[in-house]
């Protein structure tokens, strides 16, 4: 008995190192609890990481992404020149912020519209001493940029129209030698629209690629995009066949737009 009452003989410090070590552990425990509960919570308070992925992959194929605005089954909703005003260019034109022309303010505009509304549409577009590019909001189309040009030089009375750059029409020569380049080098698809192409008569398909201007379609069709081939699979075809080719088939493609604006477009 003796020699166990001098083993458990307890000084203060004893004393206190078993306390704090007896508390220690449940003190851990309900620690490690704690911890796990509020690690659940952080994670159900958390999005899925599904679509956070998804926005990064988003983002990072946005410019490839723009042939969702020429996919005919989803069509980009462009907006008017008012709502690209009111959502984008009112933010200083509104109040004439940073010495912005004015809305409405025929003394701020007249002397930029006289400048014409080609000039005035490339300095929206790429910007122009403190007026940022697009406005600021680079997702804005070339088209929508116009709108919003059109719709404030209008207001301050102009009387533009939101076109982008003219394209010079195609001589009868140009069409005749783009139909034979057509005809050997991209008909075996664009004719019947196989592979997913559009087919020359499909006016539903050819509207949003006609909008996006020459310059994209020549680009597309010499450099292949988004499963067309690059001219069409002849690495021969010079570019200039090659976007004869295309004139050819715009024209072609304006032909069944006006065809189909007659009659009521089937569903
Ligand atoms: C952050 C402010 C800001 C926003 C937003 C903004 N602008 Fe401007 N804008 C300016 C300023 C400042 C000027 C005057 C630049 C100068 O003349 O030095 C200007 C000038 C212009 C001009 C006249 C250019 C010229 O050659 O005289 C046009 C056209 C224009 N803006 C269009 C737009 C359109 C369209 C939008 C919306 C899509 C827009 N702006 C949004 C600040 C802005
Ligand atoms: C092997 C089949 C094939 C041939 C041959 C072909 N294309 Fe295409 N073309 C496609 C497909 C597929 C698309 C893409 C459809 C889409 O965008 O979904 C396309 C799209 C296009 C577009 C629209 C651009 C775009 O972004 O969709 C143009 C313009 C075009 N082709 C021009 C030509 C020209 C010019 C030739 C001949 C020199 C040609 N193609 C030959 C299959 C073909």
């Amino acid at each position: 008995m003796s020699e166990h009452q001098q083993m458990t003989k307890t000084t203060p410090k004893d004393f206190l190192a078993a306390t704090l070590g007896g508390l220690f552990a449940p003190g851990l425990t309900i620690f490690l609890i704690v911890m796990l509960f509020l690690g659940i919570q952080h994670n159900m308070g958390q999005t899925d990481p599904a679509p956070v992925a998804e926005k990064a992959v988003r983002e990072r194929i946005q410019s490839f992404g723009q042939s969702q605005a020429i996919d005919p089954n989803v069509p980009k909703v462009e907006l008017t020149g008012e709502q690209v005003y009111n959502e984008i260019c009112a933010g200083c034109h509104a109040s004439g912020a940073l010495g912005s022309p004015k809305f409405k303010e025929k003394a701020d505009w007249g002397k930029r519209i006289s400048q014409s509304y080609p000039t005035l549409l490339d300095h929206a577009l790429k910007g122009f001493n403190k007026m940022p590019a697009r406005g600021g909001d680079p997702d804005l189309s070339d088209m929508e940029v116009a709108r919003g040009v059109v719709y404030m030089t209008n207001a301050a009375g102009a009387n533009f129209e939101p076109v982008l750059k003219k394209e010079v029409e195609p001589s009868a020569a140009d069409l005749a030698r783009g139909k034979t380049v057509y005809g050997e080098n991209c008909a075996s698809c664009h004719d019947t629209g196989v592979t997913g192409a559009q087919k020359l008569t499909d006016a539903k398909a050819w509207m949003p690629l006609i909008k996006e201007g020459k310059e994209f379609l020549y680009n597309a069709a010499i450099n292949g995009s988004f499963g067309g081939p690059a001219k069409g699979g002849n690495v021969k075809l010079s570019d200039a066949d090659t976007k004869l080719a295309v004139d050819y088939m715009v024209a072609e493609a304006k032909t069944a737009i006006a065809v189909a604006a007659k009659a009521p477009m089937k569903k």
